[in-house]
């Protein structure tokens, strides 16, 4: 049973950030004239919303287009189609003037800790960079400030001097977000914050984001390839594939009762990959419970009809591969695009 459009009470909370039918289609252009001959649909038709203190966490495999849903709603990356409302206001076709109060408030932190920081430049630069752009002075000047910050991530703040190559990989992602907290952003965006980090490192830094969210009231949406990466850190979950929301609901529900056959798979098994069949292969359901993910995410220029997951859905049945499910709350709270959900009420 579907049950219409009907927000849970926590609905209510006025979003941070708000994106409906959100769409970044990349051209493909040919010969001399870059006729356009076809578009990578990396993100298409994004629907969701980011309440204020919140971590949303963003999932899914390779090429799904999170990066690209990540440099849109920092506006990083213009729009196709579609609206990007932050505190209630448009923010979807501001222009750089229209959006310089808006880059204080929302940051992003990137996944390469390495190619992200200016080798040139002292760690104090790049921290105390932000103010320069802005044309800001912080109280008690920004050297000062710049120390705090890298207290505040737990760094040595008399380093400021020091060149990013002196530093470790953890380190380096501290420092990268020491210069995203520098203006006391709302939202702050991670592309895959750990994942370029040694795992033993990796604990470590979503530990200081989450105490830093704490502290600092931040509201966060962080990007990672895997669940065991956000688990502990997300209070909502939305699983994407090929450049869709395929699931969006709370973490307990999400890791408790999964009901898209695509977040099952990723819940079950980390996905392998299958060099003896280069053809897209369907995933399996295997009798303990535990799904191979087979194959590839096909190629977002042509994807599939119908369902986009359905040429690697061991549940695919015709409606699938002609009906596109639409994303839908299929119990409170729980929003799911799939014609044959798991764990759907009776
Ligand atoms: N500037 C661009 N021009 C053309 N295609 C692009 C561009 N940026 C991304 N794409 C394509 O869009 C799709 C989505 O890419 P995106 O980087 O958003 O995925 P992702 O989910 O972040 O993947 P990963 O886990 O590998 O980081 C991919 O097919 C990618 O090749
Ligand atoms: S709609 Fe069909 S193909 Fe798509 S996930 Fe659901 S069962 Fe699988
Ligand atoms: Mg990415």
């Amino acid at each position: 049973m579907t049950i219409p459009e009907q927000p849970a009470p926590s609905d209510e909370v006025v979003p941070l950030l708000k994106v409906a039918g959100l769409v970044k289609h990349f051209p493909i252009t040919k010969g001399l004239l870059r006729r356009q001959v076809g578009a990578v649909q990396a993100v298409d038709g994004l629907t969701f919303d980011v309440r204020p203190g919140e971590t949303l966490g963003v999932v899914g495999e390779s090429g799904c287009g999170k990066s690209t849903m990540g440099r849109l709603i920092t506006r990083l990356l213009e729009p196709t189609a579609g609206t990007i409302e932050f505190e209630g206001k448009d923010i979807t076709h501001l222009g750089v003037a229209g959006m310089r109060p808006i880059r204080r408030d929302v940051q992003m932190i990137f996944q390469d800790p390495y190619s992200s920081l200016n080798p040139r430049h002292t760690v104090g630069t790049i921290v105390g960079a932000p103010f320069k752009l802005q044309g800001i002075t912080p109280e008690g000047g920004v050297k000062k400030e710049v120390q705090r910050l890298l207290g505040l991530v737990g760094l040595n703040p008399e380093h400021y001097n020091r060149y990013p190559h002196e530093f470790s990989g953890g380190q380096r992602q501290r420092i990268g977000i020491a210069r995203a907290l520098a203006l006391k952003p709302k939202l702050v965006v991670a592309d895959e914050p750990v994942s370029a980090l040694d795992v033993s490192i990796q604990a470590q830094v979503v530990n200081l984001l989450d105490d830093l969210q704490d502290e600092l009231g931040l509201t966060y949406v962080i990007i990672a390839h895997d669940l065991s990466v956000i688990r502990h850190v997300s209070d909502r979950i939305a699983v994407m594939y090929l450049g869709k929301v395929v699931e969006l609901t709370d973490r307990t529900s999400l890791y408790a009762t999964p009901m898209h056959p695509y977040t099952k798979a990723l819940l079950s098994a980390v996905p392998v990959p299958d060099p003896g069949r280069r053809k897209r292969g369907a995933a399996s359901g295997g009798s303990g419970g535990r799904i191979l993910l087979k194959g590839d995410v096909p190629s977002p220029i042509a994807p599939p009809s119908g369902c986009r997951f359905h040429t690697r859905c061991w549940k695919a049945t015709e409606v699938c591969r002609q009906q596109e499910p639409p994303l839908q709350a299929l119990r409170t709270g729980h929003q799911v695009a799939c014609h044959h959900p798991e764990n759907a009420p009776a």
